[in-house]
Order: C-alpha cells, then structure tokens, then sequence
C-alpha cells in the first residue's frame, strides 16, 4: 500500500532524455533547430571532441528576455503552439518543449541571451536539470547555448558513445542537411580549431550544395522538379555513376523538416532501378512541400519520422519526379549525337 509515487521533475527529464537526445548530434539538432525557429540567418556551432566534451551553438535570432530563459527549461514548455489544433498548422521546427529541459538534465548546461539590441541579457546556468544560477550578462542580440559533459550523469549511455569521429560526422551530416534546408541561412561549424563546414547564407543552392556534398558532386546533380495537386516536389539527384554502397547520401526533407522516410526512399529507389546494380544507391536531395492537414510530424519523440495522409500520392509523386529527371537526362547524349 502506498508504494506509488510521482517522480521528480528532474527524474522525469532524465528518462525523457532518454528518448530525445541519444547521441551529441540529436543535442546540435534540437538547438540548432530552435535558432531556426528563433530567425536567426547565421548560426555557428563549436564541438570538441565530437560533442562529447562540448557543444556550443551562437545565433543571432530573437533571443529571449529573463523569464523566458528561466521558462525555457521547464519541460513542456513552448512559445510555438498553445493548443493541440495548431499541429496542423506548424510554421516552426520544434513544438513539444521538451528539448531545452531534456538536454539540460543530462548535461552542465550555459545559456546566454540577449532579446534585442539595447536591452539587457541574461546569463544562465544548470547543472543535471537543476538551475544553478541567473545573471545579467551583456552580449549581442541572440542565443549561445553551451553544453559540456553530455551524459555526466548517465554512465549507460556514455559507454554507447562511438569515436570521436563518428559523432562528428553525424554532426556534420546533420548541418549540412539544414544547411541544404536553408540556404538562406549561414552555418559555421567548427570541430576544435578545425572549419568543417561553412555555408554563406545568401540563398545560393549551387553554393551550399558544392559545400556540403563536394564541389565535384554539385556541378553534375540533375535537377527535379514536379506538381500535383497540393503537393510540390523540388530537388536534385546524382548521375548513376555517383551512387553509393549505402544510403547515407539520400536527404529527404518534408515541409523544410529533415525526415527518415522508407516510403521516399523505395520511390526513389524505384526510378533508378534499371539503372544501377544491386546494393548500389542513388544520392538524392528531394524536398517535398505539402500542407500540414497531410502529413502528421509528430510521430516520433525527435520527429525524425513523418506520417503522410497519402502515401500513395507521395510515392508515385517522387517517382515520377525523379524518373522524369532521368529520362530528361537520358535524351541529353542522344541529341547531342544527332547534332554531332
Ligand atoms: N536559440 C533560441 N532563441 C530564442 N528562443 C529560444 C531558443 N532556444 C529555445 N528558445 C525558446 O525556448 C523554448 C523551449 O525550447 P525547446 O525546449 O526546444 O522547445 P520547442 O522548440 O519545442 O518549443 C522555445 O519554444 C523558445 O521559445
Ligand atoms: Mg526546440
């Protein structure tokens, strides 16, 4: 009798952690999706030792005034939705308000910010959850978030860590495909002293497409392109000869949110398929746009995963998308030899 209890806030946060934040890359995620949401056009991100040691993300976005920073780290809390209807209408990253609270339950945790210019900021500090301290700090308008000992406190996890330089190219892989998102954006990612990524934000897609996938790569993608009926497929494929012996070259974005989808990939995969021999995959950047009443983006704890209302549409959509790309590309040789 009497052995159930309510678990504390910061026990709470540590499991939800659990589900949110697996590895240094789901830390530079979640943040560097809230500088999106924040507005800012130039974000850059400081790792050491593969995010194990150090993770540090400076924006210049809207920054957030003292009891908004205070706010922030309660779990559950958001200033992106109010009530459940909105998730049909997202226009922003994040919308469950758990990242902030989660990320700092397992970590020692800096945040600075500054609301707009002129106006004072706020400096605070967490350590496993538990606010240490709130300050006044002075900074330029935006947000650093600093977070060091990923994991401190929770062993089990540490131990599943891989190298050094795997999880830095799974932080890598994972601005780059922001950075493809966004070319309006500036991202800067530093490894140590090191300048691992860089695009310039000035909405060039050439430019960030030759930064994130390689210069030799960019010049020759093929460009696709189709509409249906709410819905919009935009994007860029490899030749046959750049496929891969794996699909870490396969992007898939959904309404500008990075997504895993199975159902993109065989779709694409179906375009090439007398293209390419077995275990070789196509490299792929495709975007699909569609109204929010279509696709349900909360599926999953870190909403890598995506629910569509009609699967059916979405495949046969980027089929054609990238069939027609193909095909095009095909004819390309053909008239050239007639010309020849
Ligand atoms: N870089 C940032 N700039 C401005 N505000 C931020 C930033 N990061 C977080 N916030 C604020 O903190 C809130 C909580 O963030 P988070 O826990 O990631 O939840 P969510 O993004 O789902 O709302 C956000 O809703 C936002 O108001
Ligand atoms: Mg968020």
């Amino acid at each position: 009798m009497g052995n159930i209890r309510l678990l504390s806030e910061a026990t709470i946060n540590k499991i939800a952690a659990g589900e949110i934040i697996e590895r240094p890359a789901s830390v530079v995620k979640e943040l560097l999706e809230n500088s999106l949401d924040a507005g800012a056009t130039r974000i850059e991100v400081e790792i050491r030792a593969g995010g194990r040691q150090l993770i540090r993300v400076t924006d210049n976005g809207a920054g957030m005034d003292r009891d908004d920073a205070v706010m922030a780290l309660e779990r559950h809390s958001t200033s992106k939705i109010r009530e459940s209807e909105d998730l049909e209408s997202l226009k922003t990253l994040g919308f469950r308000g758990e990242a902030l609270a989660s990320i700092a339950a397992v970590s020692i945790f800096k945040l600075v910010t500054v609301p707009k210019s002129g106006s004072i900021g706020t400096a605070l500090e967490a350590k496993a959850g538990v606010i240490k301290s709130v300050q006044e700090a002075g900074a330029a308008v935006g947000t650093t978030i600093t977070i060091r000992d990923l994991f401190f406190n929770v062993p089990a996890r540490l131990k599943y860590m891989k190298s050094i330089p795997t999880e830095a190219s799974y932080i890598a892989d994972l601005i780059g495909r922001l950075a493809m998102s966004r070319p309006d954006v500036s991202f800067r990612l530093l490894h140590g002293d090191f300048e691992v990524l860089f695009t310039h934000g000035t909405g060039n897609m050439a430019e960030v497409l030759s930064a994130v996938l390689g210069k030799d790569i960019a010049k020759d993608l093929l460009e696709i392109g189709y509409e249906a009926e709410n819905l919009r497929i935009g994007g860029f494929i490899g030749k046959p000869e750049h496929a891969r012996s794996n699909r870490h070259s396969q992007h898939f974005f959904v309404s500008g949110r990075t997504v895993r989808s199975p159902l993109i990939g065989a779709a694409l995969e179906k375009a090439y398929k007398t293209l390419l021999p077995i275990a070789r995959f196509p490299l792929a950047v495709i975007f699909i746009e569609l109204p929010g009443t279509e696709v349900d983006v909360n599926v999953h704890p870190t909403k890598a995963e995506v629910k569509f209302s009609r699967e059916d549409a979405i495949f046969s959509a980027v089929y054609r998308a990238v069939s027609n790309a193909l095909r095009l590309n095909e004819l390309i040789p053909s008239w050239k030899m007639k010309d020849d």
